[in-house]
């Protein structure tokens, strides 16, 4: 047997394999690493987060994702140079980040990363029928593998289409093996760059498990704080706190086919853009907002359209404990709107279930990972989605 394909067999037997978890989202704030020792698989699955770590993105890095990022027309050399650079840069923080954890590579024994992701592209956006979902993913989990000796799986997104979906949100996998709870109904609500949410049914029936993206998380608030304050996000809503909604510019930001799509749907930048906004504010004749109004409006607009989805999917007469994760989460304003349009829930964060929110997404992606080398595939019992895993292979030599 190829050594490679033996070493992946001993990993796949270890009672608790060490995995390191990649994420990198829409907002480009950084690299989450979170190193996770993990036992068992699917429902019975384990999960201590041993370490984590936000690698901050440089803003030179920042720069050139933004070249490409959530183009329409991009110079096909950058896309190019940026999936091996991008991936060598990552490869780099995590082998830092071990440094200063002091774990050698050869006690990690997978890495999960989930890559930078550059366009995404469902049909409910695109709207060409001869075209399939699609999203695009860079950084080749070989130069990660190759340069920090670990096996790695990446690119996990591609089957989920491949298998009638639309390549996100992939939370609904770990929530599910994590989060799930005899009992109880779950939500887990992660606001980054777009928000989604994963209801946990407290049967515990796959079939009952529901996940979308919502909207807006905080990308809009960042592009405007950028746009407007020449900083990288609005800290602790300190710019929206200063605005007053104007309910003429909301109605106009709410008034999109994307929210009248049925639910699953997803959704990204390349929608909820600069663009989206201005041409919002031209229709409804609300151009000489104050920028503190416009901070208010867009947060306003994030909390009423995640709150707005939540409600599809809550019963009126029940209470539900919902557990908060992702850069949101850190947001007062944001947090204190969708609990004021939703006064039964419980707003927690999953800190309190083990994994720090800002670890979550990081987490999830171990876990898919661990799913692909010794899980079975859930069914979630949707129509045309079969029991998949997911994640490609790459061997260090
Ligand atoms: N204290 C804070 N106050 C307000 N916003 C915050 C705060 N801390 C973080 N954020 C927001 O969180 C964002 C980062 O969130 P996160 O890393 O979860 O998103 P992401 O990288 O896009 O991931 P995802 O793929 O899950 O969307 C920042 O860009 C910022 O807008
Ligand atoms: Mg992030």
């Amino acid at each position: 047997m190829n050594r490679n394909l033996q070493h992946l067999f001993t990993i796949a037997q270890k009672p608790v394999r060490r995995i390191i978890g990649l994420m990198s989202g829409t907002s480009l704030d950084g690299l989450d690493v979170a190193l996770c020792a993990i036992s068992g698989s699917g429902m019975e699955t384990q999960v201590t987060l041993e370490h984590f770590d936000t690698v901050p993105y440089p803003v030179a890095v920042k720069d050139e994702i933004r070249k490409v990022f959530a183009k329409d027309t991009i110079s096909f050399q950058q896309l190019c140079l940026l999936n091996p650079w991008l991936a060598n840069l990552h490869a780099q923080w995590i082998l830092e980040c071990l440094q200063k954890w002091n774990v050698t590579p050869e006690e990690v024994d997978l890495i999960a990363s989930h890559g930078q992701t550059v366009y995404h592209s469902p049909k409910i956006l695109h709207r060409l029928p001869d075209f399939p979902n699609a999203t695009l993913q860079i950084v080749d989990g070989d130069h990660i593998a190759v340069k920090t000796g670990i096996i790695t799986l990446s690119d996990f997104r591609q089957k989920h289409i491949a298998a009638g979906g639309e390549g996100a949100p992939l939370a609904l996998y770990g929530d599910y093996c994590l989060f799930s709870q005899r009992g109880v109904d779950r939500i887990m609500l992660n606001m980054g760059g777009i928000a989604n949410f994963t209801f946990l049914p407290g049967n515990l029936d796959p079939s009952g498990v529901f996940v979308t993206d919502t909207g807006p998380g905080n990308t809009l608030l960042d592009a405007f704080a950028r746009e407007l304050f020449q900083v990288e996000y609005d800290k602790d809503a300190l710019f929206a706190k200063q605005g007053a909604v104007n309910e003429v510019l909301l109605k106009a930001l709410k008034n999109d086919p994307f929210f009248k799509e049925p639910f699953p749907r997803t959704t990204g930048p390349e929608l909820f853009s600069k663009a989206y906004v201005k041409t919002a504010q031209e229709r409804s004749d609300t151009t000489g907002l104050s920028p503190y109004d416009i901070m208010a409006t867009l947060t306003h607009f994030s909390a009423d359209t995640i709150a707005d989805a939540l409600k599809s999917v809550l019963q009126e007469d029940k209470d539900y404990a919902v557990y908060i994760s992702g850069g949101g989460a850190h947001n007062p304003l944001l947090t204190g709107l969708i609990t004021e349009r939703l006064p039964r829930l419980q707003l927690h964060t999953t800190d309190e279930l083990g994994i720090a929110g800002d670890a979550k997404e990081a987490v999830l992606f171990a876990i898919l990972a661990n799913e692909a080398v010794c899980g079975e595939g859930i069914n979630f019992g949707k129509p045309g989605m079969p029991a998949i895993t997911m994640g490609k292979l790459s061997f260090p030599a």
